[in-house]
Parts: C-alpha cells; sequence; structure tokens
C-alpha cells in the first residue's frame, strides 16, 4: 500500500540523522566517527564526551525506531509491514543517507522499533542488555548477548516478529565484527573506560 512505502521511506530518513554526530557538534565534543571506537552511537558519546549527551544519543536513536513504527501500529499496518519499518529504521540508521553511509550499529534503535510491538518482549531484551553490561562491563558484549537472545526470545513471546527481530539481530552482529575482534584480543574498552586503546 501508498501508506505503507511512505513509512518504510520515512523511517528510512529518520533513521538517517545520525543524533551521535549532531549532538557530539552541539556539545563541542570529538567526532564520534573519527574518535574511540569510531561509532556514532550513544557508548561512544560516553566515552568521549559525557553522560548526559550520550543519553541525549540513546533517546534519540531509540525513538528513531520507535516513532514510525508506533506510528505505523496506529495505522493499522499488519506486523509483515510493521518488521519491515523496523529495519528500514535501523538501515538508516546503520547506512544514513545524510552522513555518507557511514552510521552506527543499530542496537539502540532496534530496541526501540521493537517497544511498540510489546514492552514484555522489549523490557526483557532491554533487561538482559543491562544485567549483560552490568556483568561484564562491556557495551558491545552486552549488545552481542542481547541480540543472540533476541530471535529466541521473540519466537517464544511474539513469534510472528521472529523473522525480521533475526534479520535486525543479524545486522547488529555483523556491525559489531571490530568489537568482536577486540573482545578476542581482549583489547575492548569497557564502559567506564574514557578512552579506547590503541590497536
Ligand atoms: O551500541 C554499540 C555498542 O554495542 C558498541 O559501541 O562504541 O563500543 O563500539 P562501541
Amino acid at each position: 500500500t501508498p501508506l505503507a512505502l511512505l513509512m518504510i521511506i520515512a523511517a528510512y530518513l529518520l533513521g538517517s540523522i545520525s543524533s551521535a554526530v549532531l549532538i557530539s557538534k552541539l556539545y563541542h565534543f570529538p567526532d564520534p566517527r573519527t574518535h574511540g571506537s569510531h561509532n556514532p552511537g550513544a557508548t561512544n558519546v560516553l566515552r568521549l564526551g559525557g553522560k548526559v549527551a550520550a543519553t541525549l544519543v540513546l533517546v534519540a536513536d531509540i525513538l528513531k525506531g520507535m516513532i514510525p513504527v508506533w506510528l505505523s501500529y496506529f495505522f493499522g499496518l499488519n506486523p509483515f509491514l510493521l518488521g519491515i519499518i523496523g529495519i528500514a529504521a535501523c538501515l538508516g540508521h546503520i547506512y544514513p543517507i545524510f552522513f555518507h553511509f557511514q552510521g552506527g550499529k543499530g542496537v539502540a534503535t532496534a530496541l526501540g522499533a521493537l517497544a511498540p510491538i510489546g514492552w514484555d518482549l522489549s523490557g526483557s531484551l532491554i533487561s538482559i542488555w543491562i544485567l549483560a553490561l552490568a556483568l561484564t562491563g562491556y557495551s558491545s558484549l552486552a549488545s552481542l548477548i542481547t541480540a543472540l537472545a533476541a530471535p529466541l526470545m521473540t519466537w517464544m513471546v511474539k513469534p510472528e516478529y521472529t523473522m525480521p527481530v533475526s534479520m535486525l539481530s543479524c545486522l547488529i552482529i555483523f556491525r559489531h565484527q571490530d568489537n568482536i575482534r577486540r573482545l578476542l584480543d581482549g583489547d575492548e574498552t569497557k564502559i567506564w573506560q574514557k578512552f579506547a586503546r590503541k590497536s
């Protein structure tokens, strides 16, 4: 339907607005694309700037996923289309048309996109992320564990979304290649450490 197509495009364009880059500029912090982990996301802004800016980035990136899926849900679009719209928002965040297609890893935006399909699922996944972060200290490892758990959790709670969530998990894990390497090398930066080690 034209409405669905419009929402897919809108989700991608909204996702393409790199809040980490814009908020870092506003605060005169180093560009997260060229400093720290080189990732335009809340974790790296925390590393390079501060808690307030990182929180703003986190909230903005969550909303980029949440708003288009929620609107589409209220417009009555079916689960298949909601899945596509959530993926479109994440693809915008990861491959932003406004920022030379160099975006982030999609974790916050994906969690935001899941909120409208049910707090039971999104709440469980956010809890897993926070628990994994508290236990390991690595934001990236928490994201990887959550991405691995997500398809199974979705299949148990909201089976009709297993396919799109699995696709998002694959995309997120694919975007964490450098983090996986650093974790294996013992080189990954913990969330409370200020700067990534050179490697
Ligand atoms: O959400 C991204 C996070 O999982 C890792 O971020 O900056 O440590 O690569 P970063």
